[in-house]
């Protein structure tokens, strides 16, 4: 039986292959594709997102939202993706055109029809915050919400203690964690190491010989020198495919449970911390004077701590060489 998907993005190199992985996917449909500024501005994601849906022979529709952060300013990471998201290869315009309505309407008219719906995130949260101020009770339409996102209890890319998407809106972050939503938060320390594409992965996805395989690689590259710099890790490392990866197949994921977690939104050092209570220290009451002034919230997100890295780089294989 085909499961229907919305995913929300900010279509860059690494949001694209995860597109291309849903849209290969054959019990899949994709409902529909909404678009957030983050990695670039959102007239680019939208056409990245429009161009990858053309690669895939898709006509799935393509809906623009939040050209900006709720509250903030947008810091987009064109440093890491190139200026154009897609490492500025040239990639020309894309036939079709986003719908005239907006992302945040388009996730509650999807959620209406589609009952049950997987929500996969891959950008900032702004898109999914509209539409919970538009339709708080959305939670209850929504059969997972599965988030690329967070650096739960370790080091984050964009900041010591921040992953970039919950840093880029964390105020769209906080508002999501308190939506009532069933979350599952796919950090980005799941798709560093061995979750990399190596040497050898990268030359067998080429052997593939598939325009899509080529295209995978191809836009990556600025993300692989980037990752490099950032990491001192070689390879491609995918955080939106490896949650895509864990949206198609839950049991790629190899250790998760459940949490209370919020997000830090007044600190400048620890803006857009996904913080985590692994221990369960928020509901104890020997810490009760410690925590008097955060009422302890019941556990609201489920949280993969690991994934089986072999599984999760056969799903990508699957669509890269159809
Ligand atoms: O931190 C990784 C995330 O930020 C990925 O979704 C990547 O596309 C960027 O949006
Ligand atoms: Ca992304």
């Amino acid at each position: 039986m085909s499961r229907a998907f919305l995913i929300d993005t900010d279509t860059a190199s690494d949001d694209a292959v995860a597109l291309i992985m849903a849209l290969k996917a054959a019990d899949v449909t994709v409902a529909a594709i909404t678009v957030v500024a983050g990695n670039v501005g959102v007239e680019q994601a939208c056409r990245n997102a429009l161009y990858t849906a053309e690669l895939c022979g898709s006509n799935v529709p393509v809906f623009r939202g939040a050209e900006a952060p709720l509250l903030r300013p947008l810091e987009d990471a064109s440093w890491f993706h190139g200026r154009d998201g897609m490492g500025d290869h040239g990639y020309p315009s894309p036939r079709r055109s986003v719908e005239p309505l907006h992302a945040a309407d388009a996730i509650i008219k999807t959620a209406e029809t589609y009952p049950g719906l997987v929500l996969v995130t891959l950008g900032p949260l702004t898109n999914l915050a509209l539409a919970l101020r538009r339709k708080p009770d959305l939670g209850k339409l929504i059969g997972r919400c599965v988030v690329m996102g967070g650096a739960p209890c370790c080091e984050g890319n964009v900041t010591p203690a921040a992953e970039f998407n919950i840093w880029c809106d964390p105020e769209a972050a906080h508002s999501v964690v308190r939506g009532r939503l069933p979350l599952e938060l796919v950090g980005w320390q799941l798709c560093r190491g061995t979750a990399a594409l190596n040497q050898e992965d990268i030359e067998k996805i080429k052997g593939f010989g598939t325009p899509l395989a080529h295209f995978a690689i191809e836009c990556n590259s600025t993300a692989r020198a980037a990752y490099l710099e950032q990491t001192g890790e070689h390879g491609i490392s995918l955080p939106d495919p490896v949650a895509m990866s864990i949206a198609l197949d839950q049991t790629i994921a190899t250790s998760s449970s459940t949490h209370y977690i919020d997000v830090e939104t007044s600190s400048a050092l620890t803006r857009g911390m996904t913080v985590v209570d692994r221990l369960g220290v928020a509901g104890n009451n020997r810490n009760r004077s410690i925590w008097s002034d955060l009422l302890p919230q019941p556990p609201n997100a489920k949280v993969h701590w690991s994934l089986d890295v072999e599984r999760w780089k056969d799903s990508l294989y699957r669509a890269l060489s159809s």
